[in-house]
């Protein structure tokens, strides 16, 4: 079984560079079938989900080429299934992607419907719901979400809850409906504007994401483009909470600054000192840091896939902080395993209430999920001693090389797949 073993310590010094935004590619690979043309996608991230995606994405019948490791070209011409397998949905709950996509394209999509996941309850009404106000049938068959529409027709849509998902899978839909769709309450995150520049290298005509209304104007039919996706914000937050927490000094290249201002500034609260560049952010984690207070928010609030990472450096700052997780139920699991190397975190419901410590010391832990795995593993790298993270899969899926990155900033880590293993990098780490 793969884990990582580290050996903590060590200031994180030097730079990284951010890999593309998995969570705007998900979108993006998923529109890119809504067009019969060739439509080339860049900067893509080389981690599992991606590659689960791309796979879905060529059972349904689409070519997928890739020309590099971060460059494939997609054409959906020959999709001949509007039908997506239930293994794909298991494996990554985005394909619920495919719903809009495949029912905006040819008014027909079945996609299992995606199981619970382990941040907390994570339904899909609101998906439902947009397509539903668009013209379409939906029903729920045999666990698979059953969608049919004879014609797709522009509407004016609430979403009663602000959602990443819905926003960016209604958008998709209503990009091929007839006459004009507005979406209200709608996500602002980067990844949805993301998409929607995507589409409209396409042919769509949306307007306003970014913003809480969403206008779209219905097109006959979208063309191939050449698309470079974003950076991605929550792995750069990853990297600026590793050099708070190792006291160390990262310069974090190739980000969007404005993207991590919540980040920023919360780093910058805590005593850190952040330099902003046109196209980096340099962080530098003082030895003194200082509690603070975070509640997760939609964007521009502090992003919910931040919070382990912010909530692991808070464990070591001076004083107690308090981390309220607004947007799923059940995120703060790691919890029990970050006690092991020495917090003090006490969780009541959705509120954990930090009392810094001076320092943690290196146990074995589990990554519960892709984000807190993230966390533990910097928690790790700041704790005394040797760290093993177990259930690194969870990593895999959003994180790319990441031991390398790590690596190549001073940290002492390892991705095992052995005892023995672990005890020669133990022996060389000294
Ligand atoms: C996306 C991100 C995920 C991030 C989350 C919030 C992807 C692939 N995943 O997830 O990493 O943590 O945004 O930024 O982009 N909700 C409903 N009904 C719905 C849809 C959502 O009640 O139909 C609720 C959810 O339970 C949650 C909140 O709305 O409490 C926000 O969820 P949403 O923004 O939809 O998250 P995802 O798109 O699943």
């Amino acid at each position: 079984m793969e884990q990582y073993i580290m050996k903590g310590g060590n200031p994180l010094v030097g730079e990284v560079t951010i890999s593309g935004a998995k969570n705007a590619a998900l979108g993006i690979l998923t529109a890119a079938v809504m067009t019969d043309d060739d439509v080339v996608v860049e900067n893509l991230p080389d981690v599992r989900d991606i590659n689960v995606m791309l796979e879905a994405i060529q059972e349904i019948g689409a070519s997928v080429t890739r020309i590099d490791r971060h460059t494939v070209r997609i054409n959906g011409s020959e999709i001949g299934e509007v039908s997506v397998d239930d293994e794909y949905i298991r494996r990554i709950r985005a394909s619920y992607y495919f719903i809009g996509a495949l029912l905006g394209k040819y008014k027909s999509a079945q996609v299992p419907l995606p199981g619970g996941c382990n941040i907390g309850s994570r339904p899909i009404d609101l998906h439902l719901k947009g397509f539903r106000a668009l013209g379409a049938e939906i029903t729920v068959e045999r666990g698979a979400v059953v969608a049919h529409a004879i014609d797709l027709v522009g509407a004016h849509i609430y979403l009663d809850k602000v959602s990443v998902g819905a926003t960016i899978n209604v958008m998709m839909a209503a990009t091929l409906a007839e006459g004009r769709t507005i979406i209200e309450n709608a996500a602002k995150e980067p990844h949805v504007v993301d998409v929607a520049n995507f589409l409209n290298s396409m042919g769509a005509n949306i307007k306003g994401a970014g913003t809480d209304i969403i206008r779209i104007r219905g097109v006959r039919k979208l063309h191939g483009t050449e698309y470079s996706i974003i950076p991605d914000q929550i792995e750069a937050g990853t990297f600026m909470c590793a050099a708070a927490i190792t006291r160390g000094d990262v310069m974090v290249k190739n980000v969007i600054p404005k993207h991590l201002e919540a980040i920023s500034a919360k780093l910058t609260e805590i005593g850190c000192e952040v330099i902003e560049f046109d196209d980096a952010v340099r962080v530098v984690g003082k030895p003194s840091q200082y509690h603070t207070n975070i509640n997760t928010l939609p964007y521009p609030g502090f992003p919910t896939d931040m919070q382990p990472q912010i909530t692991v450096t808070l464990a070591l700052a001076r004083g107690t902080s308090i981390v309220t997780e607004s947007i799923f139920e059940n995120r703060f699991k790691y919890v029990d395993e970050l006690a092991r190397m020495g917090s003090n975190i006490k969780v009541e419901g959705n509120v954990a209430v930090i009392d810094g410590v001076k320092g943690f010391s290196g146990a074995s832990v589990n990554a519960p999920d892709l984000r807190a795995g993230a966390a533990l593993v910097i928690a790790g790298l700041a704790a005394d001693g040797y760290t093993t993270v177990d259930e690194i899969g969870y990593i895999q899926r959003g994180y790319e090389c990441f031991e390398e990155k790590l690596k190549a900033l001073g940290a002492v880590i390892e991705k095992v797949d052995s005892e023995k293993e672990a005890q020669k990098f133990k022996l060389q780490a000294g």
